[in-house]
């Protein structure tokens, strides 16, 4: 895993646009997600795209997770969230942005469909990710199996509070998403997690210094070559060897 500690979350959405622009130069398939976290990312590589010609025209985008029953067309649909957020406003063609199917009669059907899609695509060349609180990716919640496939999940209490933001009211928070597995997800060839701000402070500890642990989905980052995490401030508060990170991000040659 490399680490990456930034000033402020700008400073995140910047490095991590720089980071998503190689990929989209080279026409890859875009693992992408929603929530607050990647927002100025997409902002960010919208801007490019309007200013300075980046094209996302080779490129095919699959999201992390859908909830259970809403409507695609409802706005809180992730189906709609990265239309409305991302893909709408840049070049990409909307029949290339993928999501799991949440209304689905038949919802284990619609993940196997899902995992054998992105394998027809070549798999995933980078795949976004923000965490929960609780150290959720996509929304494998804690006791999630590592090896996960694309499935039903039920949300845990703490993220039904988290996403009310979104609703009108908690209850209209749906309760079970479909959501790519933990092994589904590390098979993306470069995993990029975003993490800003000081709610997110304990999950990254855990991720990063913790135990590999079901209790935490997001340690199984540890286990992938390729895993680059990039946090503000905040977010790498509480990391033991927030020093060493930096020291090491500063000697990488990758970066110069
Ligand atoms: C969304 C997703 C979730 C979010 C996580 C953080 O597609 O998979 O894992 O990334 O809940 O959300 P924010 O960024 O809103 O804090």
């Amino acid at each position: 895993m490399e680490i990456i500690i930034l000033p402020t979350a700008e400073d995140v959405a910047q490095l991590a646009a720089d980071i998503f622009e190689q990929y989209a130069r080279k026409g890859a398939t875009l693992g992408l997600a929603t929530g607050s976290t990647p927002v100025a990312m997409y902002t960010e590589l919208i801007r490019r795209h309007k200013e300075e010609g980046l094209s996302f025209a080779q490129s095919k985008a699959f999201l992390l997770d859908e909830y259970v029953g809403l409507a695609k067309e409802h706005d809180q649909s992730y189906y709609a969230t990265i239309r409305r957020e991302f893909t709408n406003h840049i070049d990409i063609d909307d029949a290339h942005v993928h999501s799991p199917d949440g209304t689905a009669d038949d919802i284990p059907a619609a993940g196997i469909a899902y995992d054998h899609a992105i394998k027809e695509a070549g798999g995933v060349d980078i795949q976004l990710l923000g965490i929960g609180t609780d150290g959720h990716i996509g929304f494998n919640e804690p006791g999630s199996a590592l090896t996960s496939r694309t499935r039903l999940k039920t949300l845990h209490p703490q993220t039904i509070e988290d996403n009310s933001r979104f609703f009108d009211s908690p209850e209209e928070v749906p309760i079970h998403v479909l959501t790519q597995g933990l092994g589904t997800i590390s098979e993306a060839k470069h995993l990029l997690l975003l993490a800003t701000g000081e709610g997110k402070a304990d999950a990254i500890c855990a991720t990063v210094e913790g135990p590999l642990a079901a209790v935490c989905p997001a340690s199984v980052l540890q286990l992938h070559p390729k895993a680059t995490l990039i946090v503000d401030e905040a977010a790498a508060s509480k990391l033991e060897h927030a020093d060493y990170y930096r020291f090491a991000f500063e000697h990488n040659p990758a970066w110069k």
